[in-house]
Order: structure tokens, then C-alpha cells, then sequence
């Protein structure tokens, strides 16, 4: 078995996303270790959750810094002190940008609440059911300096109903983010994610 991997997690809010790879790596799904919870929020439930499983965390908030350079430093800072090997953005409401990506350089990995390309950005199953697709889902990416562009690692799809709410949408999709997102994280540290241009190739198991 490979070593376990370190990985940061990126948060703003609720993280439920968090708390999916918490409990995989409690169950033993998941052999990684969170390094450390960054919040730009203090007021962030994600907090709780990590202090509840021991997880060590930082404040960092943007409005504490002239420059979003010197905001994102601090953050490549806590980072490396930790030891953070992968970058996991966890419902973490800001773009990422150049001090934090020439840091960790295809080693940013987000959850985003659509199939994309599609519904890039803020209220995505609002999105979806403006826009009366029929399937929707989740998709987990690595970060570049766009917004939810950077190369697909694994989509999964859900169903559109009739009489979806915004609510009962992000639901549905909700319960495939957290397994989505704890799968890449498993292929990310068991080194089987190849970046081939914008693709991902997805490697075999080492049998
Ligand atoms: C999720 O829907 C995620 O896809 C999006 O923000 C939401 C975060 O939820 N990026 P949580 O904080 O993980 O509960």
C-alpha cells in the first residue's frame, strides 16, 4: 500500500462534503489523512465538523489582507507548514488563483454541483432546472484559473423530476457528490490519475 497522503480541505460553509471524507477515512475507505481545514469563514459548520473529529484548523479571511495574493500566501503557507500533498476545495466560495495554483499545480481537486461543462459557477441545480434538463449530476475536477473548467476526473449523473425544487434537486445530487468526491480522492492517492492534455486518464488498480 502506498503511504498516506496529506490533503488540505478548503471550505466555506456547511461541509458536508468534509464530513464525507471524514467518515471515509474513519471506515477505512479512504487511506489519506486531513492535514488541516481551511476556512475564509469563520462562521463556517465545516469548523465544527473538523474540530468534532479532531481535524486541526485555520481561519483565513480575505478581508484581513491588502491583496488577494497575500491572502491565498497565508493559505499556500498553512498549507505547506501541514504538509498537504492535495488540495481538496470542499464547498470553498471563492475562485482559486495564482499563488495558491503555481503552488500546487494540478494538485487542486473541486466538487461542483453539475454536469459540466454545463451550469459552471454559483446555484448550479438552479441552473439545471431553469434551463428544464432532464439529467443532472455532479462532477469532480482539477482546479485551473477558471471557473469549474479545469479537466474532468468523474461525473455522475442524476435525474431531473418533474417537480424538482432547487432543494430536492441539490439533494439528489448531493448524495453522489460525497461519493464522487471521496472516490477521486482515493484514485488521486493511490497515483492512478494521468493528466493527458485536459483529460484524465483513470488507471487499472495496481493488482
Ligand atoms: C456542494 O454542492 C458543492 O458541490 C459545491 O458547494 C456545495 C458545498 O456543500 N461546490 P458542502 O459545504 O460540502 O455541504
Amino acid at each position: 500500500m502506498l503511504n498516506t497522503p496529506k490533503i488540505g480541505v478548503l471550505v466555506s460553509g456547511r461541509g458536508s462534503n468534509l464530513q464525507a471524507i471524514i467518515d471515509a477515512i474513519k471506515n477505512k475507505e479512504l487511506n489519506a489523512e486531513i492535514a488541516v481545514v481551511l476556512s475564509d469563514n469563520p462562521k463556517a459548520f465545516a469548523l465544527e465538523r473538523a474540530s468534532k473529529a479532531g481535524i486541526e484548523t485555520a481561519v483565513i479571511e480575505l478581508k484581513k489582507f491588502k491583496a488577494k495574493d497575500d491572502y491565498e500566501s497565508e493559505i499556500v503557507k498553512t498549507l505547506k507548514a501541514k504538509k498537504a500533498e492535495l488540495v481538496c476545495l470542499a464547498g470553498y466560495m471563492r475562485i482559486v488563483g495564482p499563488a495558491i495554483l503555481k503552488e500546487f499545480k494540478a494538485k487542486i481537486i473541486n466538487i461542483h454541483p453539475s454536469l459540466l461543462p454545463a451550469f459552471p459557477g454559483l446555484h448550479a441545480q438552479k441552473q439545471a432546472l431553469e434551463h428544464g434538463v432532464k439529467v443532472s449530476g455532479c462532477t469532480v475536477h482539477f482546479v485551473d484559473e477558471g471557473t469549474d473548467t479545469g479537466p474532468i476526473i468523474i461525473q455522475s449523473a442524476v435525474p431531473v423530476l418533474e417537480h424538482d425544487s432547487e432543494e430536492t434537486l441539490s439533494e439528489r445530487i448531493l448524495e453522489q457528490e460525497h461519493k464522487i468526491y471521496v472516490e477521486a480522492i482515493k484514485l488521486f492517492s493511490e497515483r492512478r490519475l494521468v493528466l493527458e492534455g485536459r483529460t484524465v486518464r483513470v488507471l487499472s488498480p495496481r493488482g
